[in-house]
């Protein structure tokens, strides 16, 4: 079965789990940093949202945020959550909004459920449909790794290249690296990487 078949239908099916359990990764310190990196008032893409924890601290920080998820329960979840966002439902990999729409996209734990062979046309993507001088902010797997396993219960693919792999990808597609570094929040390892477009 295709990845994001899997991930839909595994993500539909945990989604008010997750959430619950969501605040084990406290990433405050974090988006803390992102916002430090953009303009008064910027508009934000939030891509794979999921139940909206980070649409909901960009928008308590006065920013104007779009998120997009392929699960339609997580979006359920999100706008509820976060009533001021717009959230829609949509693959990350085929987002289709103008150049210059977004100061910023921030992405947490969910381009690692986008197969790692697209991961350089998203960051292209990401790079099209971004201001001049707009900021990068996700992270990914701390390393390289591709499969299914159990996820709270379910099915979900995950697809990782490594962090020096995933560092040279966002600099060919002309992102300057602000920071980057492995972190551990709620006990587990990620890759996170602050950009700026060029
Ligand atoms: C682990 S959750 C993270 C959600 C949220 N970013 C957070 O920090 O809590 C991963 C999310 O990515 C979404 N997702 C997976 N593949 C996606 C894709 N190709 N496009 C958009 N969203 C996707 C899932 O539906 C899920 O909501």
């Amino acid at each position: 079965m295709e990845q994001n078949v899997i991930n839909k239908d595994g993500y539909n099916k945990i989604a008010a789990k997750y959430n619950e359990e969501r605040h084990i990764y406290n990433n405050e310190k974090e988006l803390e940093q992102f916002i430090n990196l953009l303009p008064k008032n910027a508009k934000v893409l939030d891509a794979g949202c999921g139940g909206g924890p980070v649409a909901k601290f960009l928008v308590s920080k006065g920013f104007t945020v779009t998120g997009i998820d392929i699960s339609s329960k997580m979006l359920e979840i999100a706008r509820k959550e976060v009533p001021e966002a717009e959230f829609i439902e949509c693959d990350m990999t085929k987002i289709a909004f103008p150049e210059d729409s977004f100061d910023g996209i921030v992405s947490l734990y969910a381009i690692f459920h986008v197969t790692k062979e697209k991961h350089k046309l998203l960051f292209r993507k990401f790079y099209e449909i971004m201001k001049h001088r707009g900021i990068l902010f996700f992270c990914v797997g701390s390393e390289e790794w591709e499969g299914s396993d159990d996820y709270l219960g379910t099915r979900i693919f995950w697809s990782n290249f490594s962090p020096e792999k995933t560092k040279h990808l966002v600099e060919e597609e002309n992102f300057e690296i602000i920071y980057d570094e492995i972190l551990e929040r709620g006990g587990e390892k990620q890759y996170w990487i602050f950009a700026r477009k060029n």
